[in-house]
């Protein structure tokens, strides 16, 4: 009964010594090449390998990240159980970087850089929080707790999921019928969806032109979301009036791409928030734990949904 870690060595060893002390009754290894085949009950890795119908006796295929899109889902046996990675340090990091991006949006910095590189000290008008409407895409653990660390500073917030959310201190939409109403009031709105049939290329013109004049995108879901070519000219003509992008189509974006120079975007390479391995290591091992007593592991996926 072996886990088989297939990621970068240096949380590979952080995962090891937990197996170790945690849970040595599960032999660890990092070595597909010397591993037999029919000893792998459980996975953890960021794609899913070619071969992983040799693993004839797994039970979970973990995502070491918190989505699960670079699984192709249906080719996985329906007997193994596809579990995504939710803990504390991806949390608390996209909590960091959704900060981080509204705080910057709210306060015009893209605008205030372009006019430092022009040599330009001018004051922008700033609009008090109250008055900056916040919109989180997505209300899973993410979105959650993006609004749970923007509450303090005083914007109204509000949500929008598939099905009905009640979360204290936001206005929560949902399905199909409660979009049109949450976009009307998100001066910046953020993406935390994850990427299913259902919302690729959903950040496009025609959900652009329903934001009020003037708002901001911020991007951390996932790049076949985004229409980029819809952004630049949602942003050129001054529909929107920035964005924060953290993950495009492809990754990293081709030299020539107009988002490496638009100056009103400011990209970052796909960090807003990484897995943590010592945390990491922590739920997977509370989720062997769960999965070997009958439970199902947290972050279970639902393949009928995609997510
Ligand atoms: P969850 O599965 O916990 O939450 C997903 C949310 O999206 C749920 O509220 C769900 O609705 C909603 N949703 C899904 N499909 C639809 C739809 N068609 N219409 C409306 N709402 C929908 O995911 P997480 O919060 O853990 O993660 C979200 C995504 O963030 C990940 O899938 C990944 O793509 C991205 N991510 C990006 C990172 C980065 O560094 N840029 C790092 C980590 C994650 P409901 O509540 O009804 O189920
Ligand atoms: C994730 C990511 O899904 O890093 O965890 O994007």
């Amino acid at each position: 009964m072996t886990f088989l870690f297939n990621s970068d060595a240096r949380r590979g060893a952080i995962f090891a010594e937990a197996f170790a002390r945690e849970l040595p009754e599960v032999p660890f290894t990092m070595d597909a090449a010397k591993v037999d085949p029919d000893a792998v009950r459980y996975l953890i890795t960021w794609t899913a390998p070619d071969n992983l119908a040799r693993y004839r006796n797994l039970e979970i295929l973990f995502s070491i990240g918190a989505g699960v899109d670079q699984f192709r889902l249906d080719g996985v046996p329906e007997r193994v159980k596809i579990v995504r990675t939710i803990e504390e340090g991806i949390v608390r990091m996209m909590q960091e970087y959704a900060a981080l991006a509204v705080l910057a949006l709210h306060r015009n910095l893209p605008a205030y850089l372009a006019q430092q590189r022009a040599g330009e000290w001018r004051d922008i008008p700033q609009l008090q929080a109250g008055s900056r409407r916040i919109g989180v895409l997505g209300l899973g653990q993410l979105g959650q707790a993006v609004l749970g660390r923007l509450k303090p500073f005083g914007f109204p917030l509000a949500g929008w999921s598939r099905s009905p959310r009640r979360i204290e201190g936001v206005t929560c939409h949902h399905g199909e019928p409660g979009l049109e109403g949450m976009l009307a009031v998100s001066d910046i709105v953020i993406c935390l969806l994850p990427l299913t049939e259902d919302t690729r290329g959903f950040l496009n013109a025609g959900l652009f032109a329903k934001l009020p004049r003037g708002a901001a995108l911020v991007h951390t879901g996932r790049g076949p979301q985004l229409d980029h070519e819809a952004l630049v000219a949602a942003l050129d003509h001054g529909h929107l009036s920035a964005a924060m992008i953290d993950v495009t189509d492809p990754e990293p974006l081709p030299t020539s791409h107009p988002f490496w120079r638009h100056p009103k975007i400011i990209l970052t390479p796909h960090v807003a928030s990484v897995t943590q391995p010592v945390t990491a290591a922590r739920a997977v091992i509370e989720n062997i734990r769960r999965h070997r007593a009958g439970l199902d592991p947290i972050g279970l996926v639902d393949r009928s949904r995609g997510y």
